[in-house]
C-alpha cells in the first residue's frame, strides 16, 4: 500500500514543505510554516527526519534568549514525534552579505563571518544528533569572466573546508560533510557545478575521508547530465554521504519539483541503483511543493515524494525478479562485464594470441547487445504491464 516507515529513512528539510511560493517574478502564496507543525505532520506522514538550515530554524538575526527557544521547541517536537536530525546545513546564500558568496567571496571578512556562521551551527547540528552536515553553495560562482579569479576561489573553498575539517576533528564531533553540486541558479555559473566536479575536489582536501558529495536529482539533470550516472559513479567512490530527491524537467530553471516527476525512468534507474547498492543513508526530498498549492497541497506533495519511491522500489524489485529480466541480463553479457579484463595479467594478455593477432574483430563487431529487450522489460516493469 506505499505506506512509508521511519525504516524508510525518508527525511524532509524544513524549507520544502516550508516554501512559501516566493518566486523571482512572485510573493509569497502560502503563510510561514511552524517547524513544530512540520514535525509533527511529516511524522504522521511516516517520514524518518528533517534537516534544517541555521536561519530556517532561528530566524537571522535572533538574540541568544531566542535562539535557545526555538531549539527548545524544536527538540521537543522531535522527541514526541520520534523525528531524527539526520543533517543539517547552512545558510549562506539568502542574506545581502552573502550576495559574492560565502566561502570564496571576493571580501576576505566575509569569508571569515561565513565560516564562523557554518561552525556555530554545526555546534547546534551535533546537538541534535545529525552525522551529516550538507554544504550547498549557491552563491559561490560569478555572473562575468573577470569577476572571479577561479583558481584562488577554489584555494578559498579548500581553505574553508579544511578548517571545517580540523573543526570537527577537534572537537571529536561524528560529522561528515556531503557537499552539494549544482551548475547554476542562483549565480551565473556556480563553483562545483557537478558531482564530478565536487569529488576531484574533495581529493585536494587535507581529510577526504571526512567529504563525499550530496547529489541533488534535478542540479544534475540542469546540466544534461545522467543521474544514475552520476550515483553510481559516487557510490564506486565510497562518497555517497547523502543524496537530494526531487523532480525536474530537463534543462531549465531548478524546479525542485517532487520526487518522481520529470525523468520518471531516471527515477526508476535511481531506486533500482540504491536499492541494489544497499545505500543506507537518509533519503532526502529537497523540493518545493508549486506555489499554485494551499497547505492540503503541500502535504499532498510531501506524501506523493515518498509513495513515488515506493512505487518505484516495487517495480525494481519486480524488475530483478523476474526470470525473463535474468535471461535478457545475461543475453546483454552484464555478468562479463563483471568479470576482469585480464585476471591473467599483463603478461597473460600480451601472450594471448586470441586477445588481438587471431581475435575475430568481424565477429565480435556482429553481435547484437540484446539491450533493446532489456530495457522494454524494464519499461514494461516500470509502466505496471508486467
Ligand atoms: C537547490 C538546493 C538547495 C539546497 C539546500 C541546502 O535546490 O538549489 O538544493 O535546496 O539543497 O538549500 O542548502
Ligand atoms: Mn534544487
Ligand atoms: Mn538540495
Ligand atoms: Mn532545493
Amino acid at each position: 500500500t506505499y505506506q512509508p516507515v521511519p525504516e524508510d529513512k525518508f527525511s524532509f528539510g524544513l524549507w520544502t514543505v516550508g516554501w512559501q511560493g516566493k518566486d523571482p517574478f512572485g510573493d509569497p502564496t502560502r503563510a510561514a510554516l511552524d517547524p513544530v507543525e512540520t514535525v509533527q505532520r511529516l511524522a504522521e506522514l511516516g517520514a524518518y527526519g528533517v534537516s534544517f538550515h541555521d536561519d530556517d530554524l532561528i530566524p537571522f538575526g535572533s538574540t541568544d534568549a531566542e535562539r535557545e527557544s526555538h531549539i527548545k521547541r524544536f527538540r521537543q517536537a522531535l522527541d514526541a514525534a520520534g523525528m531524527k536530525v539526520p543533517a543539517a546545513t547552512t545558510n549562506l546564500f539568502t542574506h545581502p552579505v552573502f550576495k559574492d558568496g560565502a566561502f570564496t567571496a571576493n571580501d576576505r571578512d566575509i569569508r571569515r563571518y561565513a565560516i564562523r556562521k557554518v561552525i556555530r551551527n554545526i555546534d547546534l547540528a551535533v546537538e541534535l544528533g545529525a552525522e551529516t552536515y550538507v554544504a550547498w553553495g549557491g552563491r559561490e560562482g560569478a555572473e562575468s569572466g573577470g569577476a572571479k579569479d577561479v583558481r584562488d576561489a577554489l584555494d578559498r573553498m579548500k581553505e574553508a573546508f579544511d578548517l571545517l575539517g580540523e573543526y570537527v576533528t577537534e572537537q571529536g564531533y561524528n560529522l561528515r560533510f556531503a557537499i552539494e553540486p549544482k551548475p547554476n541558479e542562483p549565480r551565473g555559473d556556480i563553483l562545483l557545478p557537478t558531482v564530478g566536479h565536487a569529488l576531484a575536489f574533495i581529493e585536494r582536501l587535507e581529510r577526504p575521508e571526512l567529504f563525499g558529495v550530496n547529489p541533488e536529482v534535478g542540479h544534475e539533470q540542469m546540466a544534461g547530465l545522467n543521474f544514475p550516472h552520476g550515483i553510481a559513479q559516487a557510490l564506486w567512490a565510497g562518497k555517497l554521504y547523502h543524496i537530494d530527491l526531487n523532480g525536474q524537467n530537463g534543462i531549465k530553471y531548478d524546479q525542485d519539483l517532487r520526487f518522481g516527476v520529470g525523468d520518471v525512468r531516471a527515477a526508476f534507474w535511481l531506486v533500482d541503483l540504491l536499492e541494489s547498492a544497499g545505500y543506507s543513508g537518509p533519503k532526502v526530498f529537497d523540493f518545493k511543493p508549486p506555489r499554485t498549492e494551499d497547505f492540503d497541497g503541500v502535504w499532498e506533495s510531501a506524501a506523493g515524494c515518498m509513495r513515488n519511491y515506493l512505487i518505484l522500489r516495487e517495480r525494481s524489485a519486480a524488475f530483478r525478479a523476474d526470470p525473463d529480466v535474468q535471461q535478457a541480463l545475461l543475453d546483454a553479457r552484464l555478468d562479463q562485464l563483471a568479470k576482469p579484463t585480464a585476471a591473467d595479467g599483463l603478461a597473460g594478455l600480451l601472450a594471448d594470441k586470441g586477445a588481438f593477432e587471431e581475435f575475430d574483430v568481424d565477429a565480435a563487431a556482429g553481435r547484437g547487445m540484446a539491450f533493446e529487450r532489456l530495457d522494454q522489460l524494464a519499461m514494461d516493469h516500470l509502466l505496471g504491464a508486467r
